[in-house]
């Protein structure tokens, strides 16, 4: 059976995937081809993330892999946090909560609420490099609702529903989200290999 590596060690991830391609392909994450170091995210795009991940496992392990980065883009904020959505608050990065508070302070005078969530997939294989794309557009709200989800969830309301992702199943949330979207256009190509 045909292998491939996803660049992550999100279980969340591997898991939704794995589900979806059934065993027509084998699934391996970072940990299983030995991959432990921190792999740079530096590049000041989404693609650029998502293709410096790739490379490197292709570069360094030799695998066929694909690798995601994934932004939250405002309008009014001229398209941030963008590809620092991890890190958009001072300090570690990946507090949800200082990222979501620090957003909405931005956000307190603005009218125009519109956003997007944006998802770019890098895979490399049979020596070639290929992306592909996931949006969903919405809105910021005034203030956290839900508990579901992760991230940015309690604060952005997809366009058509009047609730949170965070107030959504995960089936529900998958079904239109941004992920979603890209993860089942990579499926389209995964299945011809
Ligand atoms: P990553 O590239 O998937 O690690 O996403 C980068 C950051 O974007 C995460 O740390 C979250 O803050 C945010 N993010 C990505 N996907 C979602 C989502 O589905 N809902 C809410 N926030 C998300």
């Amino acid at each position: 059976m045909k292998q491939i590596v996803f660049a992550t060690n999100n279980k969340h991830k591997l898991q939704e995937i794995r589900e979806i391609v059934g065993d027509k392909l084998t699934i391996s994450s970072l940990i299983d081809i030995g991959c432990t170091e921190d792999i740079p995210e530096n590049e000041p795009t989404i693609e650029g993330n998502a293709l410096a991940k790739a490379r490197y496992v292709k570069e360094h392990y030799g695998f066929d892999c694909f690798a995601d980065d994934t932004g939250l883009e405002v309008e009014a904020l001229n398209g941030q946090p963008g590809v620092r959505s991890a890190r958009y608050a001072p300090g570690e990065g990946h507090d949800s909560q200082a990222n979501m508070k620090l957003l909405l302070e931005n956000m307190k005078d603005k009218q125009n609420r519109r956003a997007r969530f944006r998802t770019v997939i890098a895979l490399i294989a049979d020596g070639k490099e290929q992306l592909v794309e996931g949006i969903v557009n919405g809105n910021i709200t005034e203030q956290p609702s839900g508990t579901d989800g992760f991230g940015y969830d309690p604060i952005f309301t997809p366009e058509g529903f009047d609730k949170t992702f965070a107030m959504m199943t995960s089936e529900e949330k998958n079904s239109i989200s941004h992920r979603g979207r890209a993860t089942r256009k990579l499926l389209d190509i995964l299945k011809n290999l």
